[in-house]
């Protein structure tokens, strides 16, 4: 079995509610002037919807069902990761994302700010839906450190960090955004004894799926990679050399296996039912395909 298939199998235990979230997120699209269709074909092409999906999958796993609240906010959401996506293929002047070509590629750059920006409102519209301060602080700070994260690695660019800085950028331009997605839906289901738990899951396993990433940019050798760019991720770090990356693929995936570790620490006391199961199957995949 393919990760996507293997994906799609631990996905459809969550299915439903992610097509609400999905359904809650179409609606605000309408809203888009000339911009819709751009927006809605960005929206419903392929997309893992890994953040909503790890979420819904925690609450199940703890025995709690997705209200309208949960939904809502797990909306907000991907509103952001689509925000910052539309950004990102900007930044990194990519044309092809999710098999499709990319605002910035069809529109330019000047439009797709705006589409990102427009995005962004459309999340901070349901934050406030939530009526909620302690979520509004939340998800402003998670912005924040998304921001801070690229723009350290703007201004590190051509520079091997340490693996600290590294695993730090990693955290605010990847890890925070998961770790609110499930933080988030812990405050919303007022289970209060769970949060830092919840929050540390978020964490680490957003940071696993960062990495992942960056070793999946090396070994796939894309002509536009992130070494070309410039961006020195794990491998780089402990090669010590940007020509020669592979030297540090193992050690790079050895770190990619001690933040799984560290995820699946964290859930160790939810009893054993079968979202847990999904939960561990899913950083298997992370860590393994
Ligand atoms: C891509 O995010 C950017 C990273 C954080 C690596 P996803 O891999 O979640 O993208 P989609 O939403 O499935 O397209
Ligand atoms: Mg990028």
């Amino acid at each position: 079995m393919s990760f996507s298939e293997k994906y799609q199998n631990i996905y459809n235990t969550v299915s439903e509610d992610i097509e609400r979230v999905k359904k809650e997120v179409l609606l605000e699209l309408k809203n888009s002037f000339e911009l819709t269709s751009d927006l809605e074909q960005l929206f419903n092409s392929p997309s893992k919807h890994i953040r909503a999906a790890l979420s819904l999958l925690y609450l199940k796993a703890n025995n709690i069902e997705a209200d309208e609240n949960q939904i809502k906010f797990q909306a907000i959401i991907e509103l952001i990761h689509n925000g910052s996506l539309i950004h990102d293929d900007i930044i990194d002047n990519s044309d092809i994302r999710r098999n499709h070509t990319t605002l910035n590629a069809s529109h330019g750059n000047h439009l797709s700010v705006i589409a990102g920006d427009l995005v962004l409102s459309f999340a901070l519209k349901k934050i406030a839906e939530l009526n909620s301060g302690t979520v509004l602080k939340l998800v402003s700070d998670t912005i924040t450190r998304m921001c801070e994260g690229e723009i350290h690695q703007y201004y590190s660019k051509y520079k091997i960090p340490t693996e600290k800085e590294y695993i730090t950028k990693t955290y605010n331009k990847t890890g925070t955004l998961f770790e609110t997605a499930i933080k988030g839906a812990a405050i919303l289901s007022g289970n209060t004894d769970n949060i830092k738990n919840a929050e540390l899951f978020g964490k680490y396993f957003g940071i696993a799926f960062q990495i992942r990433d960056d070793i999946k940019n090396i070994e796939n050798n894309q002509p536009d990679s992130d070494i070309k760019n410039g961006i020195y991720t794990a491998a780089v770090i402990y090669s010590n050399n940007p020509d020669n990356p592979s030297e540090g693929i193992e050690k790079a995936k050895a770190l990619l296996d001690n933040y799984v570790r560290k995820a699946e620490n964290t859930i160790s006391d939810i009893k054993k039912n079968k979202y847990k199961s999904a939960i561990i199957e899913l950083l298997e995949l992370i860590n393994h395909e």
